[in-house]
């Protein structure tokens, strides 16, 4: 996690960095700081908090300058204070570094440090590889860049970072290993971030840095890449494909809000030009490549976390319903550490929308090495994830901002059912009527979530009833038990209300004793394979007299008459019912949320794109 971003070049460099902060912000946002250099001394700025903390407290302050490097932090090492916050500097104040990821070895290099005499400030690990830096600057008389490439040898962990030297007023070096970090290249100029979110506004060009490679950018001068042992690489500078409105709020009052409503859309996007509904095809890039692969695997098996894991259960139904093979869907952080039996007929699928996530990237490792075919289904383009696996299906949900995710989720699923379907009808284990009829569906799946987000005022009076709630309870089954997980995600995410999603069967063996008439239970009640089930399990909790909030099928009477609230959604197919239930239950956290007064769009203590474990 953490966001960095840097500027050098002729203009003006705070409110650049401080913009790209801010933009950045989804990451994490328990400290914000800047560095800037004004003829040889650094201007060091830091804040606990977000980043209007620090631009509260560097507004009479110094800024004037053409370089310098900024962070938003998540804390890892050290509690969130004014100290720990980024940039830091070396012993000396020569040198400052701003750090995304983690040095794990940071305790025995900082023993050695203290040893030679190093003192320091914090608690954080980035401050260590300032100093190694700096100590191997001055006891091994190198170069700076020659410095980092030697200190980067001694570290164990992720990183990317800038450093900024007192003495160099026009040049930054910068390094990457698993955390990611791109370069903007301008007409004179370089910017440096996380993500191309900071950089979209000054130029479209920009060079992602590869795992184990520094980077000299000099003011004028062409952009100089290296890696760890030293050998040049030539720059690789393609052009972005986002745009500027696509990354702001457009007059919605937050960002998941904006995301939610924006699903009639993104799921479109995700369809397009791979559903051919007037010839009944799908094509999907990479399942074409990997036809036989996927035809004669063994196993499916999915890697993901969050809500990313969720869209891999829905996945899970999907294929095994439809295209008849089997699937697993493992957390990533489980997987990677318990030696998972993997071989060569097994396909390994990560899903992740930001395409960052540490575990997930780990866990596609271990299955690559074992033999396996590696496959993603990312949003963010050019990420560290869709560039590490065989192949891959974007998709196309355009950025998600919020730290919630929302439209990722359905852009995933739906990106699911394509592949379900389309590896189906190449095995011809679905009857050719159910396929086209599947597809039409899933066509149409556009026009209903506009209808389910219709719902949007209802829900908002169900969240003003119920926003003081100590606990909730999400009930689904078959393909919606995934979405009860996600529903109750999505409070506790936002809303800080402990929530629970259970297969609505399961809560016999033991939610079941939590229910009283202060536990509101949303049950996701369409009329599908297991509607009367479900209809039971609604009983079993009215008879304990817990409040039913129902998700139910346009015109349903049965579960009207006993739930407490009905909540009426367009109908579809089983098969994509998870692309519209999930919609009320996103709005309803958005609006709990809101009248809790939480911060709907960074949660406490939560960050968008994990690149730690
Ligand atoms: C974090 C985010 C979640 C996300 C999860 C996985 O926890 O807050 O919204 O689902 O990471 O992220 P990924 O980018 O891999 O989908």
């Amino acid at each position: 996690m953490c966001g960095i971003v840097a500027y050098v070049g002729n203009k003006e460099a705070y409110p650049i960095i401080l913009k790209g902060l801010k933009r950045l912000e989804y990451r994490g946002y328990d400290s914000a700081g800047v560095a800037l250099l004004n003829q040889k001394e650094i201007l060091l700025y830091k804040k606990k908090g977000k980043v209007s903390k620090l631009e509260d407290y560097a507004a009479d302050k110094e800024k004037q300058s053409t370089i310098g490097i900024g962070h938003t932090r998540w804390a890892t090492h050290g509690p969130p204070n004014d100290v720990n916050a980024h940039p830091h500097l070396s012993g000396d104040g020569r040198y400052v570094i701003i750090h995304n990821g983690i040095i794990e070895n940071y305790d025995s290099l900082k023993k050695e440090l203290i040893n030679r005499g190093h003192e320091f400030k914090s608690d954080t690990d980035t401050e260590v590889l300032v100093h190694l830096i700096e100590d191997i600057c001055q006891n091994e008389s190198l170069s700076l860049e020659d410095a980092v490439r030697t200190a980067l040898n001694e570290v164990v962990g992720a990183y990317a970072i800038v450093v900024m030297d007192r003495e160099t007023p026009d040049q930054l070096i910068a390094a990457k290993n698993s955390s990611p970090l791109v370069i903007g290249v301008g007409d004179e100029d370089f910017y440096l971030a996380s993500d191309a979110t900071p950089i979209i506004e000054y130029t479209k060009n920009v060079v992602y840095l590869e795992d184990g490679q520094i980077a000299v950018l000099k003011k004028g001068e062409e952009i100089k890449l290296s890696n760890i042992q030293n050998q040049t690489v030539t720059p690789y500078i393609q052009e972005l494909e986002m745009n500027l409105e696509a990354i702001e709020k457009g007059g919605y009052e937050h960002f998941m809000l904006k995301e939610i409503y924006e699903q009639p859309q993104s799921i479109r996007n995700s369809t397009l030009g791979r559903l051919n509904l007037k010839n009944s095809l799908i094509t999907l890039g990479g399942i074409e490549e990997f036809e036989s692969k996927f035809l004669n695997a063994n196993r499916i098996i999915f890697v993901a976390c969050g809500t990313s894991w969720h869209s891999a259960l829905v996945g899970e139904y999907m294929i095994e319903d439809v295209a008849r093979i089997p699937v697993e869907v493992e957390y990533a952080s489980e997987f990677r550490y318990r030696n998972p039996i993997i071989n060569e007929k097994d396909i390994v699928i990560a899903i992740s929308q930001s395409g960052e996530t540490a575990d997930t990237l780990a866990a596609l490792e271990i299955a690559k090495k074992k033999g396996a075919t590696i496959y993603g289904i990312c949003n963010v383009v050019g990420s560290s994830i869709a560039r590490a696996t065989d192949a891959g299906s974007y998709t196309h949900a355009g950025p998600e901002i919020g730290v919630a995710s929302t439209k990722a989720f359905t852009a995933q699923i739906t990106i699911l059912a394509l592949m379900a379907l389309s590896l189906a009808n190449k095995k011809g284990s679905i009857a050719k009527s159910r396929y086209h009829n599947l597809l039409s569906q899933l066509n149409q799946i556009p026009e209903l979530v506009e209808k389910a987000l219709e719902t949007n005022d209802q829900v908002k009076y169900i969240a003003d009833l119920y926003q003081n709630a100590k606990n909730f309870l999400y009930l689904g089954r078959g393909y919606n038990f995934p979405v009860a997980l996600e529903g109750a995600l999505k409070l506790k995410e936002i809303s800080y209300i402990h929530a629970e999603g259970y297969p609505a069967a399961e809560m016999k063996h033991g939610p079941i004793a939590l229910i009283d008439e202060e536990m509101p239970v949303v049950a996701i009640a369409t009329r599908k394979g297991s509607y009367e089930k479900v209809v039971s399990n609604i009983q079993e909790v009215k008879a304990r007299d817990g409040k039913i909030i129902a998700i139910v099928t346009e015109g349903d009477t049965t579960v009207r008459e006993m739930a407490d609230h009905v909540i009426e959604i367009p109908e579809t197919d089983e098969f994509l019912d998870p692309l519209i239930t999930v919609i009320p239950l996103q709005l309803l956290s958005y609006h709990v949320a809101v009248m809790r007064d939480c911060n709907v769009d960074q949660p406490r203590n939560l960050a968008k794109s994990v690149t730690v474990e």
